[in-house]
């Protein structure tokens, strides 16, 4: 469960970025060093990552960088085949049926390829919703959206409206979203025997990028810390270096995104997809370099200072802790469940039963696309659906296969 790259090693093998991209690098790096500087000489993980993330047009989100696909640095479910999307659409469906909505609302769309065929499938099911709202952190991702749309969706672009914040109360519809809360900024606790300390970012002596464990000082984080231990108390005899300091993420902007969404939502449900674990499989005592990674370029690899700005930086989730947030403020979990059960119940057998096995290309090409989807040692065990919802219990096809919300 240790993460096993060797950053020095790794990046050794990077390619070069050319000198215009890396002086973009320079400029933000230049920017996070100056808000240390103003800070008393540290800031917080989570500042970090959010300036290398978001900082307005140098951030690895909100500059020009092609980040997502074959040719980006990652590549996400809906890039990898429409059949993700597709199911997702049949899941909003019953969604719509059962609590009466006719609006979606996308939070973090990328290149947009996932509200296109989801929406095109809606429309062949005869389904169209009233509106497909887009909330997206990232200007550039915003405008890249709203051409993707454009060429794609002419006849339905109108349907489509860009929002700057969340909706006002009272919103009722469906929000959903694919890898959006592991892009959140995440803060950094090291546990030790006795004490709790939050990993901040300060500089050495050239101006370089490290490390520096202090106290936390957002108690909120304490808190955690202890519910971590209580989590990891029973598992502790599976630990075989108990000296040694745990390290962590914990995700405090996921908990308040699912927050403010409960405060708005009058009538609707949640479906989330992303990586991570139950907070007994996250806080596992071998796990104690966390999860953070970082994407660079298709390499994998856990410096999250090298190249700010160049390259992507992500934590799994806990999603215990978003059950959790949704359940105080009033949000019922409704299904739980791992990528390849919810897609195998939830249509992508009926979706793909009329494929023509003579055309060999596509049906291989297919095949490929559901393997990436499905397998566990692919996408299918480590993503993990969520859906939560505000009025009522909601029962969907795709988790009937298996439902494992009592493990959260
Ligand atoms: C890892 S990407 C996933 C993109 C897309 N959903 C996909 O599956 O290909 C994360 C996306 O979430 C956006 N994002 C991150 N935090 C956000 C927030 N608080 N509100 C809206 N969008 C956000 C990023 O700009 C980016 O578009």
């Amino acid at each position: 469960m240790q993460k096993q790259t060797n950053p020095e090693q790794a990046k050794n093998s990077f390619p070069e970025p050319s000198a215009e991209v890396k002086a973009h690098s320079d400029q933000l790096k230049q920017l996070i060093q100056d808000a240390i500087k103003a800070q008393d000489g540290k800031i917080t993980f989570a500042d970090y990552m959010n300036m290398a993330l978001y900082a307005p047009g140098l951030g690895y989100y909100s500059a020009g960088l092609k980040k997502f696909g074959k040719q980006g640095d990652f590549i996400t479910a809906p890039e990898i085949s429409p059949l993700f999307s597709q199911c997702l659409a049949l899941q909003c469906i019953h969604i719509m049926q059962q609590s009466n909505q006719q609006v979606l609302l996308e939070v973090g769309a990328g290149s947009g390829i996932m509200a296109i065929e989801l929406v095109l499938e809606l429309e062949k099911q005869a389904k169209l919703p009233e509106q497909y709202l887009i909330l997206e952190l990232s200007a550039e991702l915003r405008d890249r959206q709203q051409q993707a749309i454009k060429a794609r969706l002419p006849h339905l672009y109108e349907r489509f409206m860009w929002l700057d914040c969340l909706p006002e109360k009272p919103f009722s519809g469906i929000v959903i979203a694919n890898e959006l809360l592991d892009a959140m900024p995440v803060h950094m606790l090291k546990l030790e025997q006795d004490t709790t300390r939050e990993r901040y970012v300060a500089l050495d002596d050239n101006n370089n990028f490290i490390w520096l464990d202090d106290s936390p000082e957002n108690p909120r984080l304490q808190k955690i810390a202890e519910n971590i231990r209580a989590v990891q108390q029973p598992l502790a005899h599976l630990n075989d270096k108990p000296d040694q300091p745990y390290i962590t993420e914990v995700n405090l902007q996921a908990i308040d995104w699912i927050k403010s969404i409960a405060d708005i939502l009058t009538a609707g449900a949640i479906l989330l997809v992303d990586y991570g674990y139950t907070a007994q499989e996250y806080y596992h005592p071998q796990r104690s370099m966390g999860t953070l990674m970082c994407h660079y370029q298709r390499h994998r690899h856990d410096d999250p200072f090298y190249l700010p700005g160049l390259q992507d930086i992500t934590a799994h989730i806990d999603f215990s802790s978003i059950a959790q947030a949704a359940n105080d403020c009033g949000l019922k979990v409704c299904g739980f469940t791992t990528q390849a059960h919810f897609l195998m119940a939830g249509g992508l057998v009926e979706l793909t039963k009329n494929l023509d096995p003579d055309d060999i290309i596509h049906f291989t090409e297919v095949a490929r696309q559901i393997k990436m989807l499905t397998l566990p040692e692919e996408m299918g065990e480590l993503f993990k659906v969520i859906l939560l919802a505000k009025d009522k219990t909601l029962s969907l096809p795709a988790f009937k296969l298996q439902n494992f919300q009592n493990r959260l």
